[in-house]
C-alpha cells in the first residue's frame, strides 16, 4: 500500500509539480496535501499551459484521481476557473476529482484583511501573496470557519457567509465603492461553493481503498520546508504545514503506508517574501540566476530573490521530512557560470557551524561558508559525473552525495529539466 510524498526542501518553487506529474504516471491518485491558491505551478499538455493553483498537478493525466485534503484551504472562486480551464480543453475531471467536505473556504474579505494586517505590520512584512491563505486558516482555528460541507445546509452556509461579511466590513474602513464590489464578490464566492461542492468527498476513505488495492498514492505538499509554520522561519512563513509528516493528518492516513518521502531540491536557492536568507545573493549573479530561471513568481509575478545552493539548509529539510530521496531540479539554469557554489557551513558569532540554527534570529546572523566548483558550459551526461564532488551536507550523515546521484539522475534521463 504505498504512499510517496513529495515536498519541497526550500522556500517553495523547487519544481514539485513538474515531479509530481511524471511520478503520477504510476500512480492512481495525486493528493494535494497543504496551502491553497497561495501555491502555482505550471503544467504543459500537448502544447497547451495550465496554471494551477489548487488542483493536484497529477490530474491533468486522464487517469488520474486527484484529491484535496482537509488540511488545505481552498478559495472556490479560483478552483473553478482552474476547473473551467482543463475542461474547455477537453480534459474531463468528472468522477476524477475528490475535495474532503473539511477544507476552509477562503471568504473574499479574507484577501482584504490580509493586506490590512500585512500593512499593520510594524515589525516588517511577511510579504503574502495576498490569496487570504492566514485569515482562512485563522477563521479554521478561531473555529468559525466556513468549511465546504457547510454548503449542503444552505440556511446555515448564508449565515456563516454574512456573519464573515459584516465581521469584515465592520474591522475594515472600506468605501460604499469597496463595500459593494465585496458584496457582488460574495455572490461569487456563493455561487462557486454551490458548483464546486459536486467534488466534495470523504478524501481518507477514497485514499483507503486505492491503498486497499496496493495502488500508488503520491501526496503532493505546496511550498517548501522552509515555510512551514513549525519548522520553518517562523514568522516568515504560510501557515499550511509544509513537511511530509502533514501528508498523514490532512489526508487521514496513518504513517505505516509511506514508503517514500521525496524531497525536491532546486539547484540553487530562491524566496519569495520577507525573512532571513543566508545564501541570497543581491547582485549581478543572482540577477542572471533570476533571468535564467525565470524567477518570477506563478502566483503573484514577484520576482523571487535568488542565491547559491544551501547545504546546510538542504541537510536540515531532508531530516525533519524524512527524505528517503532527494531529486535537484532546475540544474541546466545554472549551465555556464565558470564557477559555483554551494554554502556548506555558517559562520555564527565567529564560530563556523555546520547545522541548521533552531532560532530565526539566529539564522539571519549567519553568514554563508562555500566551497567554490568549477561549472559547465551546458548540462550534459558527459558532463553531470562532475556533480559527484558536490558534498551538500558536509559530513552530517543525512544523505549523501551518492544518494543525491541516482534521483538527479532519474529526473536528467527523463528530460524533466
Ligand atoms: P502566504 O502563504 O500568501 O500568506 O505567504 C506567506 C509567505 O509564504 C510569503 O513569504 C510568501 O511569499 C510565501 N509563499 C506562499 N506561497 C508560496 C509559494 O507557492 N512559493 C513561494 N513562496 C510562497
Ligand atoms: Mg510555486
Amino acid at each position: 500500500m504505498p504512499v510517496s510524498i513529495v515536498v519541497g526542501l526550500q522556500w517553495g518553487d523547487e519544481g514539485k509539480g513538474k515531479m509530481v506529474d511524471h511520478l503520477a504516471e504510476n500512480a492512481v491518485a495525486v493528493a494535494r496535501f497543504s496551502g491553497g491558491a497561495n501555491a502555482g505551478h505550471t503544467v504543459e499538455v500537448d502544447g497547451k499551459r495550465f496554471a494551477l493553483h489548487l488542483l493536484p498537478s497529477g490530474l491533468v493525466r486522464k487517469d488520474v484521481i486527484g484529491m484535496i485534503g482537509s488540511a488545505c484551504v481552498m478559495d472556490p472562486v479560483t478552483i473553478l476557473e482552474e476547473i473551467r480551464s482543463l475542461e474547455g480543453n477537453g480534459i474531463s475531471i468528472e468522477g476524477r476529482l475528490k475535495i474532503s467536505g473539511k477544507v476552509n473556504l477562503t471568504h473574499p474579505a479574507y484577501r482584504c484583511l490580509e493586506m490590512q494586517s500585512e500593512s499593520d505590520l510594524a515589525s516588517g512584512k511577511i510579504g503574502t501573496t495576498g490569496r487570504g491563505i492566514g485569515p482562512t486558516y485563522v477563521r479554521k482555528y478561531k473555529r468559525n470557519a466556513i468549511r465546504l460541507e457547510d454548503v449542503f445546509d444552505m440556511e446555515n452556509f448564508t449565515k456563516l457567509v454574512d456573519f464573515h461579511t459584516l465581521d469584515a466590513v465592520n474591522t475594515l474602513n472600506l468605501s460604499s465603492t469597496q463595500v459593494e464590489t465585496l458584496h457582488a464578490d460574495v455572490k461569487n464566492f456563493i455561487e462557486a461553493t454551490k458548483e464546486v461542492s459536486r467534488f466534495s468527498a470523504d478524501v481518507s476513505l477514497s485514499i483507503s481503498e486505492v491503498l486497499s488495492k496496493d495502488a500508488l498514492v503520491i501526496a503532493e505538499g505546496a511550498q517548501g520546508s522552509l515555510l512551514d509554520p513549525d519548522h520553518g522561519s517562523y514568522p516568515f512563513v504560510t501557515c499550511g504545514q509544509c513537511v511530509s509528516g502533514a501528508a498523514c493528518t490532512s489526508l487521514g492516513f496513518g504513517p505505516a503506508p509511506v514508503t517514500e518521502v521525496i524531497g525536491i531540491l532546486k539547484a540553487y536557492t530562491t524566496r519569495v517574501g520577507a525573512g532571513p536568507f543566508p545564501t541570497e545573493l543581491d547582485n549581478q549573479i543572482g540577477q542572471r540566476i533570476r533571468k535564467a530561471g525565470n524567477e518570477f513568481g506563478t502566483t503573484t509575478g514577484r520576482p523571487r530573490r535568488c542565491g547559491w545552493l544551501d547545504g546546510v539548509l538542504a541537510a536540515y529539510s531532508a531530516r525533519i521530512n524524512g527524505c528517503t530521496s532527494i531529486t535537484l531540479t532546475l540544474l541546466d539554469v545554472l549551465s555556464g557560470f565558470d564557477e559555483l557554489k554551494i554554502c556548506t557551513g555558517y559562520e555564527l558569532d565567529g564560530k563556523l557551524i555546520d547545522y541548521f540554527p533552531e532560532s530565526v534570529t539566529l539564522l539571519d546572523k549567519c553568514k554563508p561558508v562555500y566551497e567554490e566548483l568549477s561549472g559547465w558550459l551546458s548540462l550534459s551526461m558527459q558532463k553531470y559525473p562532475s556533480l559527484s564532488n558536490w558534498n551538500l551536507n558536509s559530513g552530517s550523515a543525512s544523505f549523501s552525495a551518492g544518494s543525491i546521484l541516482h534521483p538527479v539522475n532519474t529526473v536528467l534521463e527523463s528530460g524533466l529539466m
